[in-house]
Order: C-alpha cells, then structure tokens, then sequence
C-alpha cells in the first residue's frame, strides 16, 4: 500500500473517513502496524514507561528517541510515521526545537514531528515550520508537563478550562500546524474543536468525533502492565500470552521435555562414527 502522507489526511478529514494511528517503538511491532493498515505511527515519548520502565516521560532523551525511530522506520517503510519531541529537547529555544526537531528527519527520515503544549509553544512550531518540517500539535492533558497540571489529569472538564483547551487549538492551527492531537478532553470539547478546524484533529481519549484516534500500542495490546487509563480498549491481552509461555518453557526444561530431538542438529551423516573415534583421545 502507498505510504499516506499529509494530503492524504485532510482529504479524510473533509470526507469524514476515520484516521488510524498507534505508537510503537521496535521493528516487529512498527511491521505489525503496517501488515494491520494502520495509517500513521507516533514513536512516542511513552517509550519512557512502555519501553525503559521510567516512572514517566521526563528522562527519555534525543538519542534514545532517534534509536527508536530509525527501528520503527525500517519496520513500517511505507507508513506515516512521526517523532515525539521529548522533555527538554524544544522547552530552552526556538533554536533548540529546530535542531531536534530535524535530528528526526535527517537521522530517522520520521515524516512528522509532535510537541507537546498551546500557546507557550507557538514561537517553537513556527521556528519548525519554518524549517520546511510537518509538526502536529499536542494539548488538553500534556504528559510532560503532568506536573503543572496536577497530576495525570483529563483538561477542559470545567467551562473556563474548555475555554483554554480550545484557545490552544486554534493558537496552534493559526501557527500553521498540520496536525493536532487532543489527549484527555471531553468529548463535546473535542467534537467543537475538530469541527472548528480545517487541520486534522486526533484523539486519545477525546472522543469519537475526532477526524481519527491513537492508542499507546503497549495499552491496548495488554502488554504495559502499570496502569491503563481510563480511555484505553485493551484489544489483546499479550501479557498473559507471553508470560503463559514462557511458563510452558521452565516448566519443560525442568522436565527435560525441551530440546526434543526435532530441534538438535546432529552430525552430519558418516562423521558420527568419527567423532566417537575422536573423543577416545580426551578420555
Ligand atoms: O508519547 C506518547 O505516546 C504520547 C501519547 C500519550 C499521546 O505522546
């Protein structure tokens, strides 16, 4: 299938057809996506926790960032796929963002960039813009600056908060972004701003009214075991699948049942009479 680029999205947009997006960080899951027709990939920051076991994003780093990229890319070549800026790679300088921000083009060939944050970020979209690189927006609940927001906390559940979400959104539009993401926001605040806007807007846990919505992969594949929020369908429970195997396997090499016969690679035929003759030597 042809890769989906950016024109492709807003001509989904304008025709109401639903965009499809996950996160992955490795090669075999990034292959996995593209095999199921998923339309874009987000190797996200959650990496933090889904990959290296952080208690949050706020560690991940550029190069940790770049590694996983230049997996998933390999893994889904003919997918949309988009780096995450992580904590303090654009929050110093505009010149900071630019350089970051194309660390993904040039060293992992991502298609897009996402940052997180409204109005206080707008001079670092434009400074990307600027650079010739596809940014998609992130506001309501931003991870990275948890924090601030009293924890891990939906946004724009009260009027004047909705009033904030939406500001953001259309902040970010008139900066010239190509994409936004609205995480944790009610689904009538979603549905005004998706609405409102010409760019795509997605969701995670923003509703069905969104132009299209993402998943955190370790979530709704069961496999991230810590917590699972409140907007997240599990699809598959791979914990279980993996763990249950790996059981099997202890419980056969105890039991002498592993390696069977089929999985030996015996001497090739005639050298096993030599081979006995050989070892006299070394009793
Ligand atoms: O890092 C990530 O996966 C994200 C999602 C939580 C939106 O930014």
């Amino acid at each position: 299938m042809a890769k989906k680029m950016i024109q492709e999205f807003y001509r989904m947009k304008k025709q109401r057809e639903k965009i499809t997006w996950l996160t992955a960080y490795d090669y075999p899951t990034a292959q996995f996506e593209e095999e199921a027709g998923v339309e874009m990939i987000l190797v996200g920051d959650s990496m933090g926790m889904c990959v290296y076991g952080y208690e949050s994003t706020v560690p991940v780093t550029m190069d940790q960032c770049i590694v996983h990229c230049e997996a998933v890319r390999r893994g889904a070549p003919n997918t949309f796929v988009m780096g995450d800026m992580p904590f303090m790679s654009y929050q110093r300088s505009d010149e900071d963002a630019v350089v970051n921000a194309g660390r993904f083009l040039k060293e992992a060939n991502m298609d897009a960039i996402k940052l997180e944050g409204g109005k206080r970020v707008i001079s670092r979209i434009k400074a990307i813009l600027d650079a010739g690189i596809v940014v998609c927006g992130h506001i309501g609940l931003t991870p990275q600056s948890s924090g601030q927001l009293g924890g891990h906390k939906a946004q724009g559940r009260t009027v004047d908060s909705a009033q904030l979400v939406i500001e953001d959104a259309v902040a970010i539009e008139n900066a010239g972004a190509q994409l936004l993401l609205l995480e944790a926001v009610p689904p009538e605040v979603a549905e005004f701003i998706t609405k409102k806007l010409s760019i795509p807007v997605l969701s995670i846990g923003a509703g069905l009214e969104c132009d299209g919505q993402l998943l955190i992969v370790s979530d709704m594949i069961g496999q991230f075991q810590a917590f699972t929020p409140k907007f997240v369908k599990k699809y598959a429970n791979v914990a279980e699948v993996i763990t249950g195997a790996m059981k099997e396997y202890v419980k056969d090499v105890k039991a002498k049942s592993f390696p069977a016969d089929e999985h030996c690679y015996h001497m090739l035929k005639g050298e096993d009479e030599k081979f006995k003759e050989m070892i006299k030597k070394y009793r």
